[in-house]
C-alpha cells in the first residue's frame, strides 16, 4: 500500500471546477477535507471503508503530528500501521476527541446507515468513544429517510433465522451476507444479516427495538451514535453540514 494514489488538492480543485469527479475522486475530497479536524497531539478514532482508506492516506501526510489512531477494524489498523501510524486499543485510550467514518447512507439530522463494510459494532465502539463524529461521504449517500440501503445487523450465528423472521413479521426481508458461498464472518466472529423493504422514520426508536432483540449483536442504524458534521462531496466541492445541537 502507497500513497502514490493519493489525488492532490490541486487536481481535486480544477476537477471540481470542472466537474469531472467521479464518485471515488469524491470520496478522496472529502477524506482530504477531513484533515481539518484532527487535533495535532491527539489519538484520532479512524472508520472504515473506501471513504475512509482515502482518509487514512492522507493522515499518513500529517502522521508526525498525532499520537495515533483507535481502529475500527482489522482492515483499517493494517492500512494505518502500514503508513506507520501507531494504532491503540479502544481500552488504553480515555478519550478521542474526533472519530472520522464514512456511512452508507445519512439524512438531514445525521442519523446513518452503516455496516456495508460488515465493521458496524467496532464503529459503534469507536463512536460511541468519540466526542465528535465526523461523517465523511460522496453525495449519493445523503437521503431523505434511511433504509433503501439494504440495512446491516450483527448477529450472533445460532441466532440469524429467528432474527430474519423477527423482520419478516415487520414487512421486512433479512438475508444471510454470503461471500463465495459461506457466511461472511466479521472481524468479532459473527454473522450479518442484510435488511431490505424498510423505511426508517424512527431512527432512534428503530436502533432501540432492535438492539434489544435477542441475538443482535448491532443494529447498523447509528442515531445514538449519530454524526455531529459531515462533509458531503458535491460536484460543486465539499459541503459542510452541522447537525448540532442534538434533535
Ligand atoms: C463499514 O462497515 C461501513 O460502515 C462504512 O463506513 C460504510 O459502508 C461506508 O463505506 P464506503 O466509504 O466504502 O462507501
Amino acid at each position: 500500500m502507497t500513497t502514490a494514489s493519493i489525488p492532490d488538492s490541486a487536481t481535486l480543485q480544477s476537477q471540481v471546477a470542472s466537474q469531472t469527479l467521479t464518485q471515488d475522486q469524491l470520496k478522496a475530497l472529502v477524506g482530504q477535507a477531513a484533515l481539518q479536524y484532527v487535533v495535532p497531539g491527539e489519538i484520532i478514532g479512524v472508520g472504515t471503508g473506501s471513504t475512509v482508506n482515502h482518509f487514512i492516506d492522507a493522515l499518513g501526510s500529517i502522521k508526525g503530528h498525532i499520537k495515533g489512531a483507535v481502529s475500527s477494524s482489522v482492515v483499517s489498523t493494517q492500512r494505518l500501521q502500514a503508513l506507520g501510524i501507531p494504532v491503540f486499543d479502544c481500552n488504553s485510550v480515555s478519550r478521542i476527541a474526533v472519530y472520522i467514518d464514512g456511512a452508507d447512507e445519512i439524512d438531514k439530522h445525521g442519523f446513518m446507515i452503516k455496516g456495508g463494510g460488515a465493521a458496524l459494532t467496532r464503529e459503534k465502539i469507536v463512536a460511541a468513544q468519540s466526542e465528535k463524529f465526523v461523517c465523511i461521504a460522496d453525495e449519493s449517500k445523503l437521503v431523505t429517510t434511511l433504509g433503501k440501503f439494504p440495512l446491516p445487523v450483527e448477529v450472533i450465528p445460532m441466532s440469524s433465522q429467528r432474527i430474519i423472521s423477527q423482520f419478516q413479521t415487520k414487512g421486512a426481508t433479512a438475508s444471510l451476507r454470503m461471500k463465495a458461498n459461506q457466511p461472511v464472518v466479521t472481524d468479532n466472529g459473527q454473522y450479518i444479516l442484510d435488511v431490505t423493504g424498510l423505511q426508517i422514520t424512527d431512527p432512534l426508536a428503530f436502533e432501540t427495538e432492535v438492539s434489544q432483540w435477542p441475538g443482535v449483536l448491532t443494529v447498523g442504524v447509528f442515531a445514538y451514535q449519530r454524526a455531529h458534521v459531515c462533509l458531503l462531496g458535491t460536484a460543486t466541492g465539499v459541503k459542510t453540514l452541522n447537525f448540532d445541537p442534538p434533535v
